[in-house]
């Protein structure tokens, strides 16, 4: 049994096959006419848990349709509706869901929760985003990266601003795929030192450049995201955006970078904030692709969990 809850702690041949998978599944899709698709079904006879104790947009949809496209099935539950919101343990939580379900995708706080349920659920357990980190969405941006530019081992990823989830799952995919990362923002708001530490250890380069400008020379990809994160307090936002507003990727940022760089944005994105409309919907945007992306890396994440 496999759970897919970080892309460190995935075997780096692993995300390769997901990462071709997803690949191959959405050629094969896109192959067909639009509702006549006739898949196999892998998921056949499957129910697949969605919880959501945070909202979504890409997630929830994109796991939903992937279920179903692959011929499963779901149930999408929100954490405070459930027991779980309401005193019941994890543990018991996982035990229980585990006699009903085939595979469980979370989306929670504490990544203790996460841990916790993949630790006593007998079926597979998928991160669908911590306070800590985000791995299906760096699976899909590297897939993006791959489609647009060829294999990504070897490029210059620039991060401009909160050294948040997002970010930490790219330093671990730095790590596993072989890139290096550059990342610009307030000291304050600087990935986690140990993330830091593993992807150097795999060999990445990973660098700390407070000028930006500076930070995106050579750059094959400027990734940025929103100032605040769900579980930041509202109460910090001001400070946030005050320390942040000199990491905004805008056309005079990318300007800067490769002339073939691309610009990702995992969305939901606060236009004029973190990144321009002027950038988000410019040449070297690919946001789109990313969100659609979500939804054949993930198909491909199920199918490694479940082995089918
Ligand atoms: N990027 C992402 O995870 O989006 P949602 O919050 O809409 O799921
Ligand atoms: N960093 C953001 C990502 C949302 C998909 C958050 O955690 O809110």
């Amino acid at each position: 049994m496999k759970s897919f809850l970080d892309i460190h702690k995935t075997d780096s041949a692993d995300l390769r096959k997901i990462i071709d998978n997803a690949i191959e599944m959405k050629i094969a899709r896109k192959g067909r006419l639009r509702g006549a698709c006739d898949d196999d079904k892998p998921l056949d006879g499957h129910m697949v848990a969605l919880i959501f104790e945070k909202p979504s947009t890409r997630t929830r949809v994109s796991f939903d349709v992937g279920v179903r496209q692959m011929g499963g099935q779901t149930m999408v539950l929100s954490g405070a509706d459930m027991q779980l919101g309401h005193g019941e343990t994890i543990a018991d939580t996982a035990r229980v869901l585990s006699r009903y379900v085939d595979l469980i995708m979370i989306r929670t706080f504490d990544e203790s929760v996460l841990l916790e349920m993949a630790e006593y659920a007998d079926v597979p357990v998928i991160n669908g985003l911590t306070d800590r980190t985000h791995p299906c969405q760096i699976m899909a941006d590297v897939m993006t990266y791959e489609e647009h530019r060829g294999p990504i081992a070897g490029k210059k990823v620039v991060w401009s601003g909160d050294g948040n989830n997002v970010c930490s799952s790219f330093l671990h995919a730095a790590g596993q795929f072989g890139f290096d990362l550059t990342f610009t923002g307030p000291s304050q708001l600087d990935p986690e030192d140990e993330f830091i530490g593993l992807a150097r250890g795999k060999g990445s380069a990973i660098q700390i450049e407070r000028d930006p400008v500076k930070a995106v020379e050579g750059a094959d990809l400027v990734v940025t995201d929103t100032w605040v994160s769900m579980h930041d307090s509202q109460s910090t936002k001001e400070r946030r955006h005050n320390m942040l507003r000199p990491y905004q990727v805008d056309e005079r940022l990318m300007a800067a970078a490769k002339p073939d760089a691309l610009f990702m944005h995992c969305l939901p994105a606060h236009r004029e904030d973190e990144a321009t409309s002027a950038v988000m919907d410019g040449p070297h945007s690919v946001i789109f692709d990313e969100a659609e992306n979500r939804l054949h890396a993930q198909k491909a994440i199920m199918r490694w969990c479940l082995g089918v």
